[in-house]
């Protein structure tokens, strides 16, 4: 079965199907190696957000590529002390500066804090009619706050971009987002590197002759949900990539389905607030 490279958003922008995540990638020098060893593989999509601290580091390996800017797919988000309409236009315009970029492709609200979010997508949807994103979108929304947003929304995210892997399968959750033309992006798809040590993957891994990495990542895919893996290791990078050449049955896609555990790695929509003030983030 072979997938296409990219999927289409709900305003027919194109998105690669498989990205590259670089949340704790701040190290410059492992930064710069892998950034650029996913741009040899050929990741197109790297996903940053303003919180990770390495914007810069992104655009600066990104923009020395010589790949046009047009062949990449650069998503960004705005931090939850960011809300509202004045704060997320600066905070798109300091991406930008950070990014050293004329435009960003995808624009997300990081987590939904009410207070400022209905301001947050206004501006949002200003930035968009401006041309500054090309696609908005949000991050760690339920279905109810989805709701609540659609409410005071005009154009409906493109993107929900959320916690999905082998023990946490948002099923009625990607229902209701591909019910709503939102596209699912599944984020830590390897719980930040604990689905290596689960036993069914590493059975099904040995005898699809395959490394657990690609397994994970083409089980996402093949649901038609975008992955957004990280490694700082080039051996790695290259491997997740091959997610694009293998193809799980429906018996082997049921069978990694019902590892579902309904665990969440920390924070999730329901209690962020209080797992980010726990840490000093809020
Ligand atoms: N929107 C949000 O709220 C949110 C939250 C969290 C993450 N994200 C995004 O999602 C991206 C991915 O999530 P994540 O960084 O939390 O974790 P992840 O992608 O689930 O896992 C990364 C870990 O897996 C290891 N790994 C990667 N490929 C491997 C392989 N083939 N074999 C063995 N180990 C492997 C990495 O090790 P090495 O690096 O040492 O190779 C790293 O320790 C982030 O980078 C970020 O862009 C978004």
């Amino acid at each position: 079965m072979k997938l296409s490279d990219t999927l289409t958003l709900n305003n027919s922008v194109s998105i690669p199907r498989l990205g590259f995540g670089v949340f704790r990638l701040t190290d410059p020098q492992e930064g710069e190696q892998a950034l650029e060893s996913a741009l040899e593989c050929g990741y197109r999509l790297f996903d940053t957000a303003a919180v990770y601290g390495n914007e810069e580091l992104v655009g600066q390996v990104l923009n020395r590529s010589g790949i046009p800017r047009k062949e990449l797919f650069v998503t960004t988000k705005v931090w939850i002390d960011e809300l509202g309409v004045k704060e997320t236009k600066a905070a798109c315009r300091k991406s930008l500066d950070r990014l050293s970029m004329d435009y960003i492709d995808l624009y997300l609200i990081h987590w939904p804090l009410f207070e400022g979010a209905a301001g947050a997508w206004e501006a949002m949807e200003e930035l968009y009619a401006e041309g500054l994103v090309r696609a908005i979108g949000v991050s760690n929304f339920n279905v109810d706050q989805l709701d609540r947003l659609a409410h005071k929304a005009t154009i409906t995210p493109a993107v929900n971009q959320v916690e999905f892997h082998p023990h946490l399968v948002q099923k009625e959750l990607q229902e209701e987002c591909h019910r709503r033309g939102i596209l699912l992006e599944a984020w830590s798809p390897f719980i930040r590197g604990k689905i290596f040590s689960d036993p069914v993957l590493q059975k099904m891994a040995r005898e699809q002759g395959t490394g657990i990495g690609p397994l994970v990542l083409r089980w996402i895919l093949q649901k038609d949900i975008i992955a957004i893996p990280k490694s700082a290791t080039p051996k790695r990078i290259e491997e997740n990539f091959t997610a694009l050449d293998i193809a799980l049955s429906d018996a082997q896609m049921a069978a990694i389905d019902e590892l579902h555990r309904g665990e969440h790695l920390g924070p999730s929509p329901e209690n962020f607030t209080e797992f980010f003030k726990g840490i000093g983030l809020l």
